[in-house]
């Protein structure tokens, strides 16, 4: 890139070298594989990311923005990464994913013209955008739960000539307003699948969202039941309900309890693939790991959410405390994968039938797991 393009120059010659940076980007994700339908390969071409990310925070923390970094925020908005776009109290609360990931994941979503589709989690409103560039403006509904980003995703959304629906709602009861859908993609992380999107969801639509740290392609195959299967890893920011939980007091292990030898080393408990599914039989789990310097994962520390902890140390040892023995149940769930052969994401799947829904490995039939209580509207008793 020749020169800054701060100090004045104008927003012609931002949106030009712009163009030139997506042009860019697009041509090395369909040499990835990563664009195989022109219809998609427009979308990407043609909808400004600039608009929908005016500032981004670096990994370091420092916020990039255009008018004070204009050369590193043009760069950096340009290239094939997640971008966090909003940070509260410390933490990242917004982002706008990495192109790549986005492409693969309309890729599953098997849109198909004239289809409506709900997005959950608008952030900058940049995907609703490329699905309203393909759909067309009122065919697209996307639901934030945040009011200070809808906002802003209005505003990004008209500054590129787009006006899809956006809603301020929590996004976990989808949005029953514009129902039904042919098409439901989540942009947020959910632990199990809410039941009122596949409600909203047509027989035979399709879903796409990350459930855990991968991304699922769900099909509705009747009033009652949908299925699919895992397609790849991914991290997503969580979804979050508002109905938060009251934080249950943390139990500490006896200071004098010398624990038991683990079964499993920390750095057999930290594969990305155990974790995967791990992360799913047990969501709530958190997880902290200790890195030895230049040697792999240290101890790792488990807390649950009803308070129980675990934690293994360098030693070898573990001490559990709690209701829950969180360390036994990890060991128990590596015995599972660890006899299936060690599955990555791509051979597990999920099926929901009624309120009942199970992650499966290789088929619905084999060997699986309950997966946490339902998001639902109605509650029994
Ligand atoms: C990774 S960002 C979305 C990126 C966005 N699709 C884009 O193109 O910029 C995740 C978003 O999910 C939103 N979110 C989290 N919990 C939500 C909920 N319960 N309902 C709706 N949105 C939610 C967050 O506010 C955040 O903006």
């Amino acid at each position: 890139m020749g020169g800054s393009i701060g100090g004045g120059r104008e927003a012609d010659d931002i949106d030009r070298e712009a163009a030139r940076l997506r042009h860019d980007l697009v041509s090395a994700l369909v040499a990835a594989g990563a664009l195989p339908d022109p219809a998609w390969r427009a979308a990407f071409e043609e909808v400004p990311r600039h608009l929908f990310v005016p500032r981004f925070y670096d990994p370091s923390g420092l916020r990039i923005d255009r008018h004070d970094h204009p050369d590193l925020w043009l760069r950096g908005v340009h290239e094939d990464r997640a971008l966090v776009t909003h940070r509260r109290g410390g933490e990242a609360v917004s982002s706008s994913s990495q192109p790549s990931l986005m492409a693969s994941m309309l890729h599953d979503l098997e849109v198909r013209d004239g289809d409506r589709v709900l997005e959950i989690g608008t952030g900058t409103g940049w995907n609703a955008a490329l699905l309203a560039h393909r759909v067309g403006d009122h065919r697209v509904t996307s639901v934030d739960l945040d009011p200070e980003l809808t906002a802003a995703a209005r505003a990004h959304l008209a500054a590129a000539g787009r006006r899809p629906r956006v809603v301020t709602a929590d996004g976990s009861m989808g949005w029953p307003a514009e129902a039904p859908y042919d098409r439901i993609i989540a942009t947020c992380r959910i632990d199990s699948v809410p039941l009122p999107w596949l409600r909203q969801l047509m027989v035979d639509g399709v879903m796409v969202a990350p459930l855990g740290y991968a991304v699922i392609q769900l099909r509705r195959t009747g009033p009652d039941r949908a299925e699919g299967r895992f397609r790849g890893g991914a991290w997503f920011m969580p979804l979050r309900t508002g109905r938060s939980r009251p934080e249950a007091p943390v139990v500490e292990p006896d200071a004098d309890d010398p624990g038991r030898p683990a079964e499993l080393t920390p750095r057999a408990a930290t594969d990305p693939d155990f974790r995967f599914w791990a992360d799913l039989c047990e969501p709530g789990v958190e997880w902290r790991m200790d890195p030895e310097p230049g040697s792999g994962p240290g101890a790792v520390a488990l807390r649950g959410p009803d308070g129980s902890t675990a934690r293994l140390g360098r030693d070898g040892m573990v001490v559990e405390a709690g209701p829950r023995r969180l360390w036994t149940e990890v060991e128990r769930l590596y015995r599972v994968w660890d006899e299936r052969g060690r599955p990555g994401p791509e051979r597990f799947g999920v099926t929901v039938e009624g309120r009942r829904q199970w992650l499966w490995i290789d088929s619905p039939d084999g060997p699986g797991h309950e997966l946490g209580e339902p998001v639902d509207a109605v509650r029994p008793g």
